[in-house]
């Protein structure tokens, strides 16, 4: 439960509905017919259904029935690597994907290797956290079946080059897949101009409410449905449609233009912060400060302090940031993204990631600074502190 003391700087994770969204809730509601059926009650939730496919549709620069709706962003990732895999006249069976990719495209891939017999390749990416083209193009082949490479990270904010990405594949032959959960409102999306053949976004992570995502699937690309029944989204994801969900998402992308141009505030906001921390503690890296980068997104590597124990501190403080060192499971894994780039396991277990919102203010940001300064000198002056009673606990007589 979130509060006015809150600081929150997770937006990664998920983003609060806006005022707007919750104020068409009620609204919405009120619309609780079926939009298939022929009859009056069924008009609205159609109408409201149409207006937000057309929202989105001009947002990525796509037709609009070239989108699916689906439940988020697991479940568009899913049905491209599935449902392209199980299309008809596929002749290849290699798939290449990124390592710093979501578990959502990691696990399906898998599935497809473990249920189906698929061939996977993975597309490494340097310390810096960008992926060495290069490389790419020497995995790619006339075997490719599909390439899928996200927009952005969600850990360390890296925007990779997905348009060349798409390019090469396309040489080789192969179809190419993009998750954009992270890009959606943080960075211009243009799925025309990138010429991919799938992307897969979320409404959770655009100010829109959870329980809605898009999968873009470009006219003539193969795609066997997953979920069969009534003929909903063109035959394409059978189901009665979260008419809320996905009309809370047509209203945000209605408004992308108000939200994306906030990048630019929020990167100079984010940069200050890194700049200060780095000036006031010392012993902080940025992970892939080199590389493009998504505005909001910052990841640090504090060192000296463990990721999970700087967090519970911080939460204590009202300030709600991520870390790279649980997985979702609660394991103490390091972060599999972080690994990926090279980090040793106890830079990866000293990572923290703070994601700014859209409506994030720089009064927010200072009062986070200052309890980040607070909290870390605390946290490592404990740790010489200890270190120092350990040590003189060896050489007492
Ligand atoms: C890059 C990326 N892809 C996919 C997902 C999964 O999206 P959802 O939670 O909507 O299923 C996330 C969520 O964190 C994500 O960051």
């Amino acid at each position: 439960m979130t509060n006015s003391r809150d600081l929150y700087f997770d937006h990664n994770a998920t983003t609060g509905p806006t005022q707007e969204v919750l104020a068409f809730c009620q609204q919405l509601l009120a619309s609780w017919g079926n939009p298939s059926s022929v009859h009056a009650s069924g008009r609205g939730p159609k109408v409201l259904i149409r207006d937000a496919r057309l929202h989105i549709a001009q947002l990525l620069n796509i037709s609009p029935l070239e989108i699916i709706f689906t439940a988020g962003g697991s479940e568009s990732n899913n049905t491209v690597l599935k449902g392209a895999w199980l299309a008809p006249g596929r002749t290849r069976d290699r798939i290449l994907i990124g390592t710093t990719e979501h578990p959502a495209v990691i696990k399906a891939a898998e599935s497809l290797v473990k249920l189906l017999g698929a061939r996977l390749d993975w597309i490494p990416v340097n310390r810096g956290g960008q992926v060495d083209l290069a490389k790419y193009a020497s995995l790619l082949g006339p075997d490719v079946f599909l390439v899928s490479q996200m927009m952005a990270n969600n850990e360390t904010g890296s925007i990779y080059p997905v348009g060349k990405m798409c390019k090469l594949a396309h040489a080789a032959g192969a179809l190419f897949h993009t998750d954009g959960v992270q890009a959606l409102g943080k960075i211009p999306v243009d799925l025309k101009a990138l010429n991919v053949d799938y992307a897969s976004f979320a409404g959770h992570k655009f100010y829109a409410l959870k329980g809605s995502g898009v999968l873009f699937v470009k006219k003539g690309a193969p795609l066997e449905p997953l979920i069969h029944g009534g003929g909903q989204e063109r035959g394409r994801r059978a189901g009665t449609e979260n008419v809320l969900a996905i009309s809370s998402l047509g209203l945000q992308a209605s408004h992308a233009a108000e939200i994306i141009p906030q990048g630019e505030r929020l990167a100079k906001l984010r940069d200050e912060l890194e700049q200060r921390l780095m000036g006031t503690l010392g012993n902080i890296q940025v992970t892939g400060g080199e590389v493009l980068r998504l505005p909001n997104t910052s990841n640090l590597i504090i060192n000296g302090v463990d990721g999970e124990v700087l967090l519970m501190n911080l939460d204590m403080e009202g300030a709600r940031v991520s870390t790279g060192a649980a997985c979702s499971s609660g394991a103490q894994e390091p972060s599999p993204v972080l690994r990926a780039m090279g980090l040793n396991h106890l830079e990866a277990q000293s990572s923290l990631r703070i994601s700014m919102g859209w409506e994030t203010t720089s009064e927010e940001v200072e009062k986070l600074g200052d309890i980040l300064i607070a909290t870390i000198g605390r946290l490592r002056a404990l740790q010489v502190g200890n270190a120092t009673a350990s040590a003189e606990a060896v050489v007492a007589p």
